[in-house]
């Protein structure tokens, strides 16, 4: 299979980006064709700051490999450096209905946080349909909070064919697990950049702890049984606790009490640190090699432009140019 996915580049990468997301990039490149890329110009709806900006693309290109995507098996690639994908786009958004946008709750929910409704933001899911249309990708692993998108896309493609009489592009399908879907932040929430409710996953360990040892709980007692019913602390050590046995632990302390929540907490950080020291570690070493990554990113950009080349040949052809 075909599978392809993107992070912007718009924060510092954090827990829900990594169950909801990048942990299935490094399953899935194990046994598919993968094409992993870096979503600039999506990002460019929310930063437009350049120093931040470059920063937060390295950040991003480093985090990536540090958590395992390897450009051996997989593609990775910078938005920005497929230009057909802008192309695409174009096509694509001549198909594409205001009302289908109009009805895109990611939009609306950004400009309620306060984001520029600008049309770029209007625009966002015609893009992201460029990306996974461009390579035909059949398999596109994502939080929940993409679903909507991914049935734009399916609807884009389709009206493309139907306009034209010609099923150029693959309709994808989302991979969304279930117990993944929506990843909790400290405050309860979806983790979320915007929410201000994050783990990081890279950067220093103390103020990490601190969030961890932060995360919002009720006041019952700690020999009582604990709620597991909206319970951030325990849905994030369900989505941690790495093996059974662990799981097993966490379902019990819940079910039976004696164990507080601090406790609990002091388990979910060494889980963290389970889960996440050795990439840490790496990313600490890569980030002192920033021309290493740009390498690997340029690379997999010219990688890319193989697959997407002829796609953008038959779609120009489709639409009578050339
Ligand atoms: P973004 O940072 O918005 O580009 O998100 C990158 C990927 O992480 C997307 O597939 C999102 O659906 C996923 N994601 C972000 N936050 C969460 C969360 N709290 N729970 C599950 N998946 C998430
Ligand atoms: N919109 C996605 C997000 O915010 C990022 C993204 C852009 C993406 N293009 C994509 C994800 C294509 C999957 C496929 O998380």
């Amino acid at each position: 299979m075909r599978v392809l996915s993107g992070v912007q580049p718009s924060g510092t990468l954090h827990v829900g980006n990594y169950f909801g997301a990048i942990r299935q990039f490094v399953r899935l490149q194990e046994e598919n064709e993968c094409f992993f890329f870096l979503a600039d110009l999506h990002a460019l709806t929310t930063v437009q700051d350049p120093p931040r900006f470059r920063e937060l693309i390295t950040d991003l290109a480093t985090g990536y490999l540090a958590l395992g995507l390897d450009p051996a098996r997989s593609v990775v690639y910078r938005q920005s450096d497929l230009p057909e994908v802008t192309e695409l786009s174009w096509y694509l958004s001549t198909v594409t209905s205001m009302g289908l946008l109009q009805r895109c709750h990611s939009f609306k929910d950004k400009v309620a946080q306060g984001v520029v409704p600008s049309h770029g933001l209007f625009a966002y899911p015609v893009l992201m349909a460029a990306d996974i249309l461009i390579v035909k990708s059949d398999l596109v692993p994502v939080g929940k909070d993409q679903k909507q998108h991914l049935e734009v896309t399916r609807d884009v493609a389709a009206s493309f064919h139907a306009t034209y009489g010609e099923e150029v592009f693959v309709l994808p399908e989302p991979m969304i697990l279930d117990d993944v879907a929506v990843v909790p932040g400290v405050d309860g929430r979806k983790m979320s950049k915007s929410y201000g409710n994050t783990i990081e996953i890279f950067g220093p360990e103390k103020p990490i702890r601190k969030k961890i040892m932060g995360i919002v709980t009720d006041s019952t007692p700690v020999e009582a049984p604990k709620p597991t019913e909206d319970n951030a602390l325990y849905h994030l050590l369900k989505i941690f606790a790495p093996n059974p046995e662990e799981k097993a632990w966490v379902e019990t302390a819940f079910a039976e009490g004696g164990v507080g929540y601090g406790d609990m907490k002091k388990r979910l950080f060494d889980y963290y640190l389970q889960t996440f020291g050795a990439s840490r570690a790496r990313y600490d070493e890569l980030r002192g090699d920033p021309a290493e990554v740009e390498r690997i990113l340029r690379a997999g950009a010219d990688t890319a432009r193989e697959t997407a080349a002829p796609l953008m040949d038959e779609v120009r052809k489709a639409v009578g140019i050339h």
